[in-house]
């Protein structure tokens, strides 16, 4: 018999050493590599055998073939999906412990099931019962959905051809492992060749299959970032603690764009589709108070009018302090910058704290222009014109640079009751779009003149 090899794999992103080191040389991960047993060099590797050559056919030759969709029965997620569930596809749904990732993924069985599909749900984390609790709570108490509390891989893949499912759950991939393989459950080694391994049933039977993957904390799924290349696509159930808002993003996926994005609420009875995104972040808004600012953004196809909040106070200490909860801490840094130097507006004594209304994340750069005017609001304790929505993207020279789809975003703010609108300048064609929307807008150049306008108004 082969003596067992040992080999070091970083947890984080896979790479493989001969021998243990403190920092792993590929992604630069401090104390991430742990002894595994490498997986047996088979002899014929290398030995090429005769096999017959496939044949290949001409790029314009290939026939269209539709790809097949199944609706989850959850809008909000077929739109992340891309318009469905692909038969034969794996896709990952990652997110924080205790974010809803099982809660929306059972929902998502019981729209499967209701179409006609068996589902399997291999649960690893929890019993059969806990898994029933939950699916009671949901009021998706469905026969069509059968449970198993299974965590080796060849018993789960065993249970799936004997119940001959339609869509198969795996909750999660940390849980599950495979015994061919000595390492513990959750470690690199095993999380990838069950990936392997699912993606391998996935294809042959055309089989969709979720799967459930904690992230940590830095925001990568735990461990096996190496899981993200294999899967067909990413999906992250984003939201914090405080609020019930949930985001449902792609990250990857190869069978439909990946700007789309998903909204829900949390709520007793399970994750509530937020069809009407605008309304329910506009309900999050406060008063007319000095720091808040209206914005347009747009998530994917779909407009969204969202308030971000912003407090400046003096500092008392040392350096000043900047937090922010929902945009990027990177770009506000920027922004004060150009605030500072190309308007004239000092900030470097002034502790200034950032938020989105709801628990939102803006990602958007389109959120510069409603930012700083926040910002200025707050420094200047004057409230901005309530009726004003703001949006653009700034550049370091303090420009205002044009973003996507102002014209989608105009008429959001103008359902929405908004009169006027700070937008990026254009000409032409673009700028006569605007016109007879029922809302005034004002396009600038600058972010100077940006905040001139609203004063100006307020
Ligand atoms: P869960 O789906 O178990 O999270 P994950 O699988 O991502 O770890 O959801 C956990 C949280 O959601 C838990 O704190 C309770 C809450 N929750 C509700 O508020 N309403 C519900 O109907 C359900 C099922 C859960
Ligand atoms: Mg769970």
């Amino acid at each position: 018999m082969a003596k067992l090899r040992v080999q070091y794999a970083c947890q984080e992103c896979g790479a493989t050493q001969v021998k243990w080191m403190g920092r792993c040389p590929s992604c630069g991960g401090w104390n991430t590599l742990q002894e595994e047993a490498a997986a047996e060099d088979s002899p014929a590797r290398g030995q090429a055998l005769p096999v017959e050559a496939p044949a290949a056919v001409s790029l314009d030759e290939v026939a269209e073939a539709p790809v097949p969709r199944f609706t989850t029965g959850l809008a909000e997620v077929d739109r992340v999906l891309g318009g469905g569930l692909v038969p034969g596809s794996l896709v990952l749904l990652g997110g924080d412990p205790g974010v809803g990732k099982s809660t929306l993924v059972l929902q998502a069985c019981a729209g499967l099931a209701a179409s006609g599909r068996k589902v399997l749900y291999a649960s690893g984390e929890e019993s059969v019962q806990q898994v029933h609790l939950r699916a009671r709570r949901l009021g998706v108490l469905s026969p069509g959905i059968r449970l198993v509390a299974e965590t080796q891989w060849e018993k789960v893949a065993a249970c799936a051809s004997a119940e001959a499912c339609g869509v198969l759950v795996v909750d999660s991939i940390q849980t599950l492992f495979s015994s061919d393989l000595p390492a513990s459950p959750g470690t690199v080694s095993q999380v990838r060749e069950c990936a392997v391994r699912l993606m391998a049933l996935a294809k042959s039977r055309n089989l969709p299959v979720f799967l459930i993957g904690h992230v940590t904390k830095d925001g990568s799924l735990a461990g096996p970032r190496v899981l993200e290349h294999l899967v067909d696509a990413v999906l992250t159930l984003e939201g914090d603690a405080d609020h019930s808002f949930r985001m449902l993003r792609a990250s990857k996926n190869r069978f439909g764009n990946t700007r789309e994005l998903g909204l829900f609420e949390m709520r007793e009875q399970g994750l509530a589709q937020v069809s009407n995104p605008s309304e329910y972040l506009l309900r999050q808004r406060g008063l007319a108070q000095p720091g808040a600012c209206a914005m347009a953004s747009l998530e994917g196809s779909r407009p969204l009018l969202v308030e971000v909040q912003a407090l400046v106070t003096a500092s008392h200490e040392g350096a000043a302090r900047r937090s922010s909860a929902g945009v990027d801490p990177w770009r506000l840094n920027l922004l004060y910058a150009v605030l500072e130097k190309r308007c004239g507006i000092p900030l470097h004594q002034q502790d200034v704290f950032v938020s989105v209304a709801g628990g939102f994340r803006l990602q958007e750069p389109a959120a510069d222009l409603a930012l700083a005017a926040a910002v200025s609001s707050s420094l200047r304790d004057q409230a901005l014109p309530r009726q004003w929505i703001v949006f653009g993207e700034v550049g370091l020279g303090g420009e205002v640079r044009p973003v996507k789809q102002t014209g989608l975003r105009l008429k959001e703010a103008a359902r929405f009751g908004f009169k006027h609108a700070v937008v990026p300048w254009a000409e032409g064609r673009e700028a006569e779009e605007w016109k007879g929307l029922g809302i005034a807008a004002h396009p600038v150049k600058e972010l100077g003149e940006a905040l001139a306008a609203l004063w100006q108004a307020g």
